[in-house]
């Protein structure tokens, strides 16, 4: 039986599901999380998903082995073709991010329909994700009212790992990969990849431009806090004692720390732990 008081393992192929840690720490105040970047091997996003179960299988390994309670998948390509199959190899409580991305767009949608006719909801998301067809499908078993439209954005991912989130380039590719979405009448934007919340501004802003109207941009990571607080609740899994602020996370990664860590403190502030360096082939 998992111990309440053992940490939350969290994975993403960088630093994208930093930006679910951020949402887990707000709302969960007494839990620690242990977080692996897998940056060795990022992007995930462009890869067949064989290799993704691959990789995501060695990465919960690693997690299970520092005996966490539950594991949070902060990636949606993970989330998109790996999620069945690290429910059935790991006897633990497992979260990914689509299914909360897709509640967080119907709440939005909800929030536009007060006002303004219905809209096909975008989603913007890695090859693998949007190849998948994950989203769609979690929207239509929520709602089928409504229609969806996926768009690969495969230069986002790079362009966040190397902390190139303002000026002209990123505002170049996001144009590119909004522009058929906005034609396509879409006002409602899920970042179908937790790495592009860093470049939310960005996206935000192209996208008004481009509709000449507010356009709403969701992403998973409140959502999925949520769910992860629901979750603990209901399996009685919540931690007992509050946890001392220097010890509520603990950042692994799988090549040199130094940029990552960089990230890391700039989306996190001041008290970031130093990432520390492991070997996913030896490490269990
Ligand atoms: N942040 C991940 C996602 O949500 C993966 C990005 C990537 O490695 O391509 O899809």
């Amino acid at each position: 039986l998992a111990d309440p008081d053992a940490p939350l393992g969290v994975f993403d192929s960088g630093l994208g599901g930093l930006t679910v840690v951020r949402a887990l720490l707000e709302q969960n105040p007494q839990e620690r999380i242990i977080y692996l970047g897998d940056t060795a091997r990022v992007p995930y996003g462009t890869r067949s998903p064989e290799t993704v179960i691959r990789y995501a299988l060695r990465c919960a390994s690693v997690l299970r082995a520092r005996q966490i309670k539950g594991l949070v998948v902060a990636c949606n390509t993970v989330s998109a073709v790996a999620l069945d199959m690290l429910r059935v190899e790991f006897d633990l409580p497992v979260m990914g991010v689509i299914e909360p991305g897709a509640r967080a767009a119907l709440r939005a949608m909800r929030q536009r329909e007060r006002s303004r006719p219905i809209c096909p909801i975008g989603v913007l998301g890695t090859q693998g994700t949007v190849a998948s067809g994950a989203y769609p499908r979690a929207v239509a078993q929520l709602s089928t009212r409504y229609e969806v439209r996926a768009q690969a954005a495969p230069l986002l991912v790079p362009l966040v790992e190397e902390g190139w989130v303002d000026g002209e380039l990123p505002r170049l590719a996001v144009r590119r990969y909004l522009t058929p979405l906005i034609d396509a009448g879409v006002r409602i934007i899920v970042l179908g990849c937790t790495h592009y919340p860093l470049l939310k501004p960005v996206i935000e802003a192209v996208a008004s431009e481009l509709a000449q109207e507010p356009v709403a941009v969701v992403d998973s990571a409140d959502a999925t806090a949520e769910e992860v607080a629901h979750l603990l609740e209901a399996r009685q899994l919540q931690r007992h004692a509050p946890t001392p602020a220097n010890e509520r996370l603990e950042l692994m990664v799988t090549d040199l720390p130094a940029s990552f860590q960089n990230a890391a403190e700039r989306f996190l502030g001041s008290g970031v732990p130093q990432a520390i360096q492991i070997d996913l082939s030896v490490e269990e």
